[in-house]
């Protein structure tokens, strides 16, 4: 085809009056003259992406370099201008952290300058549910003057910065972004990514571009000040990550089971840094980085994780569904004869021993129709892949297999042995 077309296109070239109708067609005439009418010419090029993901302690310590040096990647000697956001979860239990940033600045100001001074944003699901923050932060986009070589900075957990990321990718088609992540998630998982987006008409993340980051730092001083709550569920997103591409991790966080729920320094740190390089590997060579097949990894846990979050009004956070939305996964696999048995114990163990949950009642919620709610989420999941149904179950620890068909009776015979788990672990306590 494609060679075809490159001789249709040289034909053009050499002879003009070709690729114009004659009035009067033999019927032989027509099958070329028809070929003539239509030229494909396939236009092609790759550009090669790479964004450095950094992990530091104390990015705004005066004495270290990394912001300055992120924003003279590209040896542009000049006075960068920035534009900041900063998650209010993190302003608020960081009081000092405006202040920070505004004297690591001034100690930088041959190399850079703050264009205002740092905008204090909604954190969580608040700032995706409507378009007003990005609007405002398009508008101070314009307001500001910062353009496609200035940089737009967003601090905070993976809502803020996939509001404010979306913002960035779309003012003037794309300003350079940089992600300062600031939550176990963000750090381990979304931060590290190519996805932005806000929810829409009560669809989660239906507005939004892929588009790499310019760089994404990862302060882990910045975890200190989140609540614990926080702190355990990103841990869900490396639990998923371990067990469908790396059966070693998935051993190393059990045996630190303790550690990790202990906010031990160094097993935090390892756990953000092996999960962060698996999403990385999978995002350069998983051989789909914009996602444009139907299948999605990365989303094992997730199909039920996103519909239990909007069902609980996000009052379940997206660490905590997403191990809700594992434990169901790991079991259906048994279920479906893909998982030796037994294997869905190691999984939920882990979970319930990282203290999270495995079952919510809103996983049994019928509709007024009377079926469950849950089971639309497999529908907007493949709504929001495009193409057929691909979800990612496990046929073994460390090992993802994509699979096309999902039994509703399995699934709901899943979440029954979910129930009983925690039913009968209440009744032990
Ligand atoms: N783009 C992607 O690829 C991708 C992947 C996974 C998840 N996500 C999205 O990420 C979001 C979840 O992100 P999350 O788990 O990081 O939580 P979050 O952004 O919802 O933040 C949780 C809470 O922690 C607060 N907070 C953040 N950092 C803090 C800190 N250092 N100290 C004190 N409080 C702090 C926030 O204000 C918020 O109240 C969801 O919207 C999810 O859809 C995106
Ligand atoms: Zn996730």
């Amino acid at each position: 085809m494609h060679t075809n077309s490159v001789s249709l296109f040289e034909d053009a070239l050499s002879n003009p009056t070709a690729a114009f109708p004659s009035q009067h067609l033999r019927a032989e005439d027509e099958v070329s003259e028809n070929t003539r009418l239509t030229s494909i010419q396939w236009q092609r090029f790759s550009v090669p992406f790479e964004y450095p993901v950094a992990f530091t302690h104390g990015l705004f310590r005066q004495q270290n370099p990394l912001l300055v040096e992120m924003l003279s990647l590209h040896k542009e000697e000049k006075q960068h201008r920035c534009l900041i956001y900063i998650d209010d979860g993190v302003a608020t239990a960081q009081p000092d952290l405006v202040e920070r940033i505004q004297n690591y600045f001034k100690a930088h100001a041959s190399r850079m300058k703050l264009v205002e001074p740092p905008q204090v944003v909604p954190g969580g699901e608040q700032i995706k549910i409507c378009p007003s923050q990005v609007i405002a932060a398009q508008k101070a986009i314009h307001r500001l003057g910062v353009d496609r070589h200035s940089y737009v900075i967003a601090i905070g957990g993976g809502a803020v910065l996939d509001a404010i990321g979306f913002a960035a990718a779309t003012a003037h088609r794309g300003v350079r972004h940089i992600r300062v992540p600031s939550t176990v998630l963000s750090q381990n998982d979304s931060g590290v990514g190519v996805k932005n987006g806000i929810n829409f008409n009560g669809v989660k993340n239906f507005m939004g571009t892929f588009a790499p980051p310019w760089a994404v730092l990862n302060d882990l001083t910045l975890l200190e000040s989140l609540d614990r709550r926080e702190r355990i569920a990103g841990i869900a997103e490396a639990v998923k990550v371990a067990l469908i591409r790396d059966k070693a991790f998935f051993d190393w966080l059990e045996a630190n089971v303790e550690k990790l729920k202990a906010f031990d320094p160094e097993a935090e740190e390892t756990m953000i840094r092996r999960g962060a390089a698996l999403h990385m590997r999978q995002i350069a060579h998983g051989g789909d980085p914009f996602e444009q097949g139907s299948g999605r990894p990365l989303d094992f846990g997730h199909w039920s994780a996103h519909k239990l979050e909007a069902l609980t009004g996000h009052e379940v956070h997206h660490g905590e569904a997403v191990a809700i939305g594992i434990a169901l996964d790991a079991r259906y696999s048994v279920l479906a004869g893909l998982l030796p048995p037994g294997e869905e114990l190691r999984i939920v163990e882990l979970l319930e021993g990282l203290g999270l949950r495995i079952f919510h009642p809103q996983l049994i919620e019928p509709t007024s129709e009377g079926e469950p709610a849950i089971l639309a989420g497999l529908r907007e999941f493949q709504e929001h892949l495009g193409g057929e149904l691909t979800v990612t179950l496990l046929s073994g620890i460390g090992q993802g297999i994509e699979v096309n068909t999902i039994d509703d009776k399995r699934v709901m015979e899943s979440i029954a042995w979910l129930q009983a788990r925690e039913d009968s672990d209440a009744t032990a306590q």
